[in-house]
């Protein structure tokens, strides 16, 4: 046995001080003890299996793996290799091990991992962090079932770009919303004490801006302002460092003509020294690997490559292989420096120490018989209602009335696994919670007529005749998502965000037919659907809503669950509008309607008006807004309105608060969300609500210098980010 002999009183577990004086003198002795090669080992992760045999659960050890866990080359494992054979190899780790340290295993539980919630995009429009922090939590307990130590979220990037697919893995376009989400992410996925067997460390990535890939084309290169990338890319990432996150994620793309994998000013400069962050950096998959020619072309040759990665910050090399074929020698050459490579292991093992790994290493392979995945699935259910948003409901289409024959058209009505979204990486267990299931389930009296699917030919003739034998149709439209055809998620770029195939000749069909219809998008981004919109009597967002999204739209369908969510993305009319986003720049000639010499596309609606703008959506009633007012109060401007529910049945409002900073040194986005609060109301019921904004917040960033909010301020208390009564707050100041 050759357990570490040092003694420890302490666990580690406040993640927001990783670096824990106890800890520090643990990594201290360590490190006194480490040789090279098993300090540089320790900054490399390999694959967990043997990928050519396909089958990573269930195959034999890969003695590749074995090896390099056996000898400490390799302190960091990705990809799920199922708990057994992870216990297995932490064995080897601990007892073989030279030092006994322990591996740690890292995979992607982006939205689930036994039970599966909506896509990122999909939680983002529940505006609820109560909800994602619950999530997380699940997702974390889950992963630790199959020895994941570590998870690659929460993916934090900024996305005002409707072509990029990873806009699906993300929370939207407001940064605000963003570092919101990004905390409760952090605080769900490591909990109070990330060592307590039931949680994991989280992932801050892709730092920084990848969101903002030209041409929406993934692994694309951004051009932006420093001033753009510190009030707009960076604030989500700084919230996660602040909550605690244990390690991040560089993103594989060149920025300003540097790559995101080898920048100290991002990964020095930037998240160690200005946020402060103690945790680990981890490339993206083999993009050390990609700073060479022919493709960034920053190296020479892969030697060169790793030891730029590290002196710039960049501690651990994921499936590149760079560091562990050259740093040993780079080290050796002085090209990196010692005391560089020793700070690089310390934060790794910081955030092993963090997990309990040393104390604790094996995971508990009862954890998955003392999970009560039935509530998993309830709570995945209550997450795809939350999600959901209603973009149209005309003659009160929805909720279907009880004895409506319905005919459910598409092939996304029924087809479970296209419900589950991007990063499905797992078998989830069984029960059917597509729609169909779940109209069924709600006690909709539905006949299923498939009828066309996505991508292929449109038999009209079918559609025309289902439609006319119901008194209301059911059309399901959107993209793909499972592996194979993925239309959203990594990679999956699109030119043209209209309806995929023919669908589109789908809705001409079905405005022919004149029966009412209503529209259910499952989908992983915005999409231009401006014919789809003004056809259908109803519209519902649904994005990619996971393993029990079925259930929960069809809840919200039947008013078992209200309509909540609001968009965290601006829809545009057309592709050739992205980047499209509410809190754009005003330019020097705002758009007015029929005015030939205003900013203005000479072919589509906007920039005046998204076809559905950020903050929209709709309730089975509606909310009234009065007494709208913004008072500075010290440090603080507080928002009152009162809200009153005009309807008969109860709903949920969310009350968002957006500012302008009329004159400023720079000018400054049109309208900025700085807070905002649910309110539950009964029929008739008024509730005076209550949002305080700290002026902190109402600052910005310039010639990287902070500047505070001050002037004239323009405000509104308003439903979504087109709408509002202008109101005004005076903070003094010189301006
Ligand atoms: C590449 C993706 O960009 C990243 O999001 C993911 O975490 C890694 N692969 C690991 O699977």
């Amino acid at each position: 046995m050759k357990h570490l002999t040092i003694a420890c009183a302490v666990l580690a577990c406040a993640c927001a001080d990783a670096a824990a004086p106890a800890i520090e003198k643990r990594i201290d002795a360590l490190l006194a003890r480490m040789t090279l090669e098993e300090k540089v080992g320790q900054l490399v992760q390999i694959g967990s299996g043997d990928f050519a045999s396909g089958d990573v659960e269930k195959g034999p050890l890969d003695s590749h793996v074995v090896n390099a866990v056996v000898r400490g080359e390799a302190g960091l494992l990705i990809s799920c290799c199922g708990i057994k054979k992870y216990n297995q190899l932490q064995k080897m780790a601990v007892e073989e091990s030279r030092l006994g340290i322990p591996i740690m295993l890292g995979h992607d539980v982006i939205h689930g991992c036994r039970t599966v919630a909506p896509i990122p995009l999909g939680l983002s429009c529940a505006w609820d962090e109560d909800l994602w922090r619950g999530l997380a939590e699940t997702f974390a307990v889950e992963a630790r079932t199959r020895g994941i130590d570590w998870t690659f979220a929460p993916m934090l990037d900024v996305s005002r770009d409707a072509r990029w697919g990873r806009i699906a893995e993300c929370a939207g376009q407001d940064p605000f919303l963003a570092s919101r989400y990004a905390a409760s992410m952090v605080r769900g996925f490591q909990g109070d004490n990330p060592a307590d067997g039931r949680h994991v460390a989280a992932c801050l990535k892709h730092y920084v801006a990848y969101g903002a890939c030209e041409g929406g084309r993934d692994y694309n290169t951004v051009e932006l302002s420093d001033d753009t990338l510190r009030n707009v890319y960076l604030p989500p990432f700084e919230a996660g460092v602040r909550a605690g996150a244990l390690t991040v994620m560089p993103a594989f793309h060149v920025m300003n003509g540097l790559p995101c994998s080898a920048n100290p000013y991002l990964l020095r400069t930037t998240l160690r020294g200005r946020f402060g962050f103690e945790g680990m950096t981890v490339s993206d998959w083999g993009s050390v690997g990609e700073l060479v020619p022919p493709r960034h072309g920053m190296y020479a040759n892969l030697a060169d490559a790793a030891a730029g990665a590290i002196n710039a910050g960049m501690d651990v090399d994921m499936m590149s292989n760079a560091y562990r074929r050259h740093l040993v020698e780079r080290v050796k050459a002085g090209v990196v420096k010692a005391n560089v490579l020793d700070e690089a292991v310390r934060h790794v093992l910081r955030v092993k120490f963090a997990l309990g790994l040393f104390e604790h290493p094996y995971a508990d392979e009862k954890l998955l018989e003392k999970l009560d995945l039935k509530k998993h699935a309830e709570q995945m259910r209550v997450a795809a209602q939350r999600s959901v948003v209603l973009l149209k409901n005309e003659k009160r289409t929805l909720p279907l009335k009880r004895g409506t024959r319905v005919v459910l058209m598409g092939e996304l009505g029924d087809n479970p696994s296209e419900m589950l979204g991007t990063w499905q990486t797992w078998d989830v267990p069984g029960e059917n919670a597509a729609l169909l299931a779940g109209l069924r389930a709600d006690g909709v009296d539905v006949v299923y007529a498939p009828c066309y699917t996505m991508t292929g030919a449109v038999d009209v003739v079918a559609v025309t005749a289902a439609a006319t034998n119901a008194d209301l149709v059911v059309a399901t439209f959107g993209e793909l998502c499972g592996w194979a055809a993925a239309m959203n998620g990594e990679n999956t770029s699109r030119a043209d965000i209209g309806l995929p195939g023919e669908q589109d000749k789908v809705v001409e069909a079905l405005r022919a037919t004149g029966r009412p219809f209503v529209a259910v998008l499952f989908n992983g981004r915005p999409l231009a659907i401006p014919e789809l919109a003004d056809a259908c009597d109803a519209l519902v967002e649904a994005w990619n809503p996971g393993s029990s999204g079925g259930w929960g739209v069809a809840d919200v369908m039947t008013g078992l669950a209200e309509p909540t969510g609001r968009l965290t993305v601006d829809f545009p009319h057309k592709t050739g509008e992205c980047p499209l986003y509410y809190n754009r720049l005003e330019t020097g000639r705002p758009w007015v309607d029929g005015d030939r010499w205003t900013t203005r596309y000479v072919d589509a609606p906007s920039p005046g008006r998204s076809l559905f703008s950020f903050g929209f959506g709709l309730s089975y009633t509606t909310f009234a807004y009065a007494n709208e007012k913004a008072a500075v109060d010290g440090d603080k401007v507080v928002f009152t309105a009162d809200v009153t529910n005009l309807g008969g049945r109860t709903g949920e409002e969310v009350v968002q608060v957006y500012v302008r900073d009329v004159v400023a040194c720079v000018s400054r986005p049109r309208r900025e969300l700085k807070g905002w609060q649910r309110v539950k109301l009964v029929g008739g019921e008024t509730k005076s609500v209550r949002i305080e904004v700290p002026v902190s917040r109402l600052g910005f960033w310039h010639a990287g210098t902070r500047v505070a909010g001050e002037g004239e301020f323009n405000a509104w208390i308003a439903p979504d980010s087109d709408r509002g009564r202008l109101l005004t707050f005076n903070l003094g100041g010189a301006r």
